[in-house]
């Protein structure tokens, strides 16, 4: 199918002159006024309009600015009709916005060409303009997709570094799982509404796989100890926050967004963080903790109560496990996360299927 112009003039000569040049080729729509024109671009959209300069009530300049200001409209190529060729008017012209201009009365010749050069270069710019799309399009796809071998690769490497102290490999899925119940019951119950946005949620569910993933540079003599741990050992056991934090800012921190970073940062740093303050590794208080660390210290201890471990037996029923967390309630957890946690222990018993 031809391409449309659109000719804007109020003289009906003129109009039918550029009708019987350019119509062989493109099809040609008339209008003799701006108000008409814009009339008809209500329900057409030309590939080009023609718009004469000298007309009354709606001038050509006047009718091209309203063209340029509507973003429906302004990306249709205009070319200027005008018996004046002069330099100032030329100038205007293309200050205006117009793509080019035709001296009247039309040289056949060279109206045509003129037409046909500017539809050339339309067509040349909007493919350009598809390419760069599509393009961007296959490298955000890409980008994803990247991101989320990236997600498995390092889920993956959580569980196996996990599976070193004797868990199942289900303490990573578990504590996600409670982590994203929490977050959604705070959010329901309209808790920390400031802090909990879309994207933070997405991100603490996203970021709570990598919690522990520090433990990697932790010995198996510690990790694997059936027995308490001594003095020394547990200091040495303290140091996987920051080594997850330090490991996380290594593997991820130039390749994921920031506020992504900083969330899973938090998670591993201040995990084992206490609401009194008698935590590690900073020794941080109630809301200085950030709440993301504060939502898996809860998590993490209710999976390690709940699941064997090499040194330790499991501790069952739920009711028995959340009844411990109520006892740190203040002391070592945020009571409002213990409450909201607690609030949840049929849906936990039906997901451990008790
Ligand atoms: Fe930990």
């Amino acid at each position: 199918m031809s391409e449309v112009i659109l000719v804007v003039d109020d003289d009906s000569a003129n109009l039918m002159l550029a009708q019987k040049i350019l119509g062989g080729s493109y099809r040609v729509a008339a209008a003799n006024s701006g108000a008409a024109a814009f009339k008809y671009l209500e329900k057409n959209r030309p590939d080009l309009i023609l718009l004469d300069i000298n007309m009354p009530q709606m001038s050509g300049f006047e009718a091209i600015q309203k063209l340029k200001s509507d973003e429906n409209y302004s990306s249709i190529p205009v070319i200027f009709l005008t018996a004046d060729k002069s330099v100032e008017t030329e100038t205007k012209c293309f200050q205006a916005g117009a793509i080019d201009f035709v001296g009247k009365p039309f040289v056949p010749d060279i109206l045509i060409s003129r037409v046909r050069r500017t539809l050339e270069l339309e067509r040349y710019h909007s493919g350009l303009e598809e390419l760069v799309k599509e393009q961007t399009r296959q490298l955000k796809e890409r980008a994803q997709r990247i991101n989320e071998i990236q997600n498995h690769v390092i889920v993956g490497m959580a569980n196996l570094i996990e599976s070193r102290d004797g868990s199942t490999g289900k303490h990573v899925k578990n504590t996600q799982l409670y982590v994203t119940m929490i977050v959604d019951e705070l959010k329901n119950l309209g808790y920390f509404s400031k802090i909990l946005t879309e994207e933070y949620i997405q991100n603490i569910c996203k970021a709570a796989p990598l919690h522990d993933i520090g433990k990697i540079k932790i010995p198996d003599s510690i990790l694997q100890k059936p027995g308490r741990l001594t003095e020394e050992e547990f200091q040495e056991m303290k140091k996987h926050t920051e080594y997850s934090m330090e490991i996380i800012r290594n593997i991820i921190g130039d390749v994921e967004d920031e506020e992504y970073v900083k969330v899973v940062s938090d998670i591993a740093l201040y995990h084992h963080e206490r609401w009194d303050g008698t935590g590690y590794p900073k020794g941080l208080a109630a809301e200085q903790i950030p709440l993301c660390a504060r939502i898996m210290a809860v998590a993490d201890v209710f999976d390690a109560l709940y699941e064997e471990r090499c040194y330790k037996s499991p501790v069952r029923p739920v009711g028995k496990v959340l009844e411990i967390l109520e006892k740190g309630k203040g002391s070592q957890f945020d009571p409002v996360i213990v409450d909201v946690f607690a609030g949840l222990e049929q849906k936990l018993r039906d997901i451990l299927g008790e």
